[in-house]
């Protein structure tokens, strides 16, 4: 049985002070629903003053990426050796990052080993954009990579991982993808390729999420789907009644 997970990326947005207040509000609301892991992304310059503020509660905190190397001479980079014992989780392969970083499946590939190597909890983004969607390859793009952000990784590690399932389009445009779609695409494309990679076993423990514009609105169709054990949040975790109904009724269709 899959815990359900709901991550909230928080992107650009709260400074330290604004995340410390917003966690100290969110976290005795979320306090209820221990059959649901949640977790906030704050910015790199928030990790530290949120997870000291969440220390003792059951929220846990994520970083929004990592870099693949382990120090040096990288400017503006934050190494997965630098995270741990702050965060347990850490999103990698974020369309935005694939996009405005220009980061690649392989340097995807590396960032999540470089996670795992330091006791971190990748959530690893993937999904196709408008044009991959309309020309109906979403099934064949997602497939793909999955395969190259998994290589060379070892199925005890991805069983532990959680793979978020983002059609760009949907991100952040309020043009959620139908369940119908969430549902195909995290069991036909995700945990069915970890199922080819792995076998059963592993599909069956991998939790998959799916992300773009979910709201509490659209919540509880994503959770009736049997391969969707979760959400990934951007604009609805940065409001404390959202991110509390999110929950909520993640614990109710799966808790
Ligand atoms: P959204 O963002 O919920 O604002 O669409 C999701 C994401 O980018 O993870």
């Amino acid at each position: 049985m899959r815990r359900p997970v709901i991550a909230g990326n928080w992107k650009m947005n709260k400074t330290a002070s604004e995340a410390v207040a917003f966690v100290q509000e969110l976290a005795p609301r979320l306090a209820p629903y221990t059959s649901v892991d949640s977790i906030v992304c704050p910015p790199f310059i928030a990790i530290e003053s949120t997870a000291a503020a969440l220390r003792g509660t059951s929220l846990k905190v994520g970083a929004q990426n990592v870099s693949a190397q382990e120090k040096g001479a990288y400017t503006s980079q934050v190494s997965g050796g630098m995270l741990a014992g702050l965060v347990d989780y850490v999103i990698i392969g974020h369309s935005e990052c694939r996009e405005y970083l220009g980061e690649t499946d392989a340097v995807i590939n590396a960032k999540i080993k470089a996670a795992l190597a330091h006791g971190l909890t990748p959530i690893f983004a993937c999904g196709e954009n408008l044009a991959v969607y309309e020309a109906g390859e979403t099934n064949a793009f997602v497939s793909a990579q999955v395969r190259a952000g998994l290589d060379g990784i070892d199925g005890e590690a991805v069983s532990r991982m959680i793979i978020a399932y983002e059609p760009i389009w949907a991100i952040g445009t309020g043009k959620a993808a139908t369940a119908e779609i969430a549902e195909n695409i995290c069991g036909g494309a995700v945990r069915a390729t970890v199922a080819e990679l792995y076998g059963q076993a592993v599909a069956d423990d991998v939790r998959v999420q799916y992300g773009g514009s979910v709201k509490p609105s659209n919540m509880r169709e994503y959770m009736s789907c049997p391969n969707v054990d979760g959400a990934l949040v951007g604009g609805a975790s940065l409001i404390v009644d959202d991110f509390t109904a999110l929950v909520a009724a993640a614990a109710e269709a799966k808790g």
